[in-house]
């Protein structure tokens, strides 16, 4: 059993639409995980995902709406085996605020390239996150299947 933490900064957009791609792609490699996302801030705490990435998500058939955002926590660095920020900011952020005995590998989910905000954006945004993610989400499988 693999667990991951998707992080972004809101936990409305980008986090949330990798919790839901991961899900689905990962019970349909026939993998056994356990999946959440969380925010680096606590501003939209206790809401569903933004409705312009339900309804981009629901497009290709990933159900968002169950979803409710959250703080990243202390413990979340010892209860995921992966915490996976979706961009460089994000990724600081929780360098910031990991302790020193996290057992997490905490790193981008595309190492090196950010899956862009797409908050104050238009609707091509939304698309763009979830091509990268499909994208992103894909290769970790592969890692995970891997043993990596
Ligand atoms: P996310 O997008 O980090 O992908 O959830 C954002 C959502 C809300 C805000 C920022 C980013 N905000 O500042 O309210």
């Amino acid at each position: 059993m693999t667990s991951v933490l998707f992080v972004c900064l809101g936990n409305i957009c980008r986090s949330p639409a990798a919790e839901g791609v991961f899900r689905d792609r990962a019970a349909a490699a026939g993998l056994d995980v356990t999946v959440d996302s969380a925010g680096t801030g606590a501003w939209h705490a206790g809401e569903p995902p933004d409705r312009r990435m339900i309804a981009a998500a629901a497009r290709r058939r990933y159900d968002l709406s169950a979803q409710r955002a959250r703080r990243v926590d202390d413990g979340d660095g010892y209860s995921f085996d992966y915490i996976l920020a979706m961009d460089a900011s994000n990724l600081s952020d929780l360098r910031d605020r990991a302790l020193p005995d996290w057992t997490a590998t905490v790193r981008m989910l595309h190492p090196g390239r950010d899956v862009p905000d797409p908050y104050y954006g238009g609707e091509q945004g939304f698309e763009t996150v979830l091509d990268m993610l499909e994208e992103g989400v894909d290769a970790l499988i592969d890692e995970i299947k891997s043993g990596a």
